[in-house]
């Protein structure tokens, strides 16, 4: 059908469908449902987790945590129920003892890391995202700058393009000159949320910052948005022992102690590494036969003089790249016919993207056949 005639055709089905932000789909939530039945409240200690105390986390927390993230018990700390908000107050912390600066942002990136670092007064910079990582030569020009205090990653299955960081380019992060101070925030939220078969591997960042004689620089984010709860699950950082108790007693001015019934809870379920390897495929089977319907429709719909994608092996989202110019329009159109994407630029520092090529695309919320439409009426879109 001709392009015009096509949107046309599903703009009259008065189409209701969000493809704008990676969300779990209720069907994912449904998996750890069985989660929320404890009636044991005591942690391994014997200290009763609906009280006061602990705020680097409850014991066996910190172990599955420290686990995950390769790290000894001490060098991990366990939250509430969201990683950004550790971020947020590291990259506080960070501010209060450096001062402002800039704060490097490997494009396109996850929008919220960007908004952290601007609304604390960071001047962004962007660096270029390969499938191997940011540039390296650029982030290591650019971090010859003093007042370069640290860098943005998302070193597995990357928000949005799904790629994973090469070996080369973490050892390189860890050795690389830079300010005292600079800082890595090396957020692995998707490092266990493999799509494919076999999923990509990723080096120990906080053991290469370590050998390299850079123990501070890393700082490791992870949490259960995307294995539990979306909006009910536990996020954790780790780093040195160091920053691990400069944290804590960052923290300690702000709140008691982190919510140790969930983490309580969520030890129980998930156990160990392994029980959470055997949840994780659970995920799988929801999300491989999604993501491969969205990569079918593209492929059958856009020619390469139209857009390219990435086909990633893990995460929840693909980049979609169209000729320059093309972005915001097509966006447009998708919403005019009852379409929401990501508003296009928002992978962007400022929200905005130089070349308007990009659109993030979310394939994990929707049903299988809303999917389909919506993949189909954006590249028509696209086309048009
Ligand atoms: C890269 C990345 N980091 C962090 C988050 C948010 O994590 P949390 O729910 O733990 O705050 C997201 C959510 O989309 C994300 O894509």
């Amino acid at each position: 059908m001709e392009p015009l005639a096509n949107y046309n055709r599903l703009k009259a089905l008065n189409l209701k469908l969000d493809m704008s932000r990676g969300k779990p789909s209720p069907e994912q939530l449904d998996l750890s449902l069985p989660l929320l039945a404890i009636s044991d409240y005591k942690d391994d200690t014997g200290v009763d987790a609906r009280n006061y105390s602990n705020l680097e986390g409850i014991p066996e927390a910190r172990r599955f945590f420290a686990e995950l993230q390769g790290v000894a018990v001490n060098e991990c700390l366990v939250g509430g129920n969201s990683s950004l908000e550790l971020m947020y107050h590291t990259v506080e912390l960070l501010r209060n003892t450096y001062g402002k600066g800039k704060w490097l942002c490997p494009v396109p990136g996850y929008d919220r890391h960007f908004r952290v670092t601007e609304v604390l007064g960071y001047e962004l910079i962007s660096v270029p995202m390969t499938a191997e990582g940011p540039d390296m030569d650029e982030v290591e020009r650019l971090a010859r700058d003093p007042e370069v205090r640290g860098i943005w990653c998302v070193p597995k299955y990357s928000n949005p393009d799904g790629y994973t960081y090469s070996g080369e380019v973490c050892k390189r992060l860890a050795n690389m000159s830079a300010a005292p101070g600079f800082t890595v925030i090396w957020d692995n939220a998707y490092g266990w949320h493999h799509i494919a078969a076999k999923g990509d591997e990723l080096p120990n960042f906080t053991a290469l910052c370590k050998a390299a004689g850079n123990p501070d620089r890393a700082v490791a984010f992870c949490s259960t948005s995307k294995i539990t709860f979306g909006g009910a699950g536990v996020a954790a950082v780790s780093s040195s022992e160091a920053n691990i108790n400069a944290l804590v007693k960052y923290f300690t001015a702000m709140t008691i102690g982190f919510d140790k019934l969930n983490q309580l809870r969520h030890v129980r379920f998930l156990k160990n590494e392994g029980g959470l390897a055997a949840h994780m495929e659970k995920h799988r089977a929801i999300l491989a036969p999604k993501f491969q319907k969205v990569l079918d429709v593209f492929a059958a719909n856009l020619p390469p003089e139209v857009a390219e994608w990435t086909k990633p092996n893990g995460g929840y989202f693909i980049s979609l790249y169209l000729n320059a110019g093309k972005a915001a329009k097509t966006v447009q159109l998708c919403k005019e016919a009852g379409v929401i994407l990501t508003p296009a630029g928002a992978a962007y520092p400022y929200g905005k993207d130089p070349e308007d090529r990009h659109i993030r695309v979310a394939p994990t919320y929707p049903s299988s056949d809303d999917l389909q439409t919506a993949a189909e009426l954006l590249c028509v879109a696209a086309s048009l």
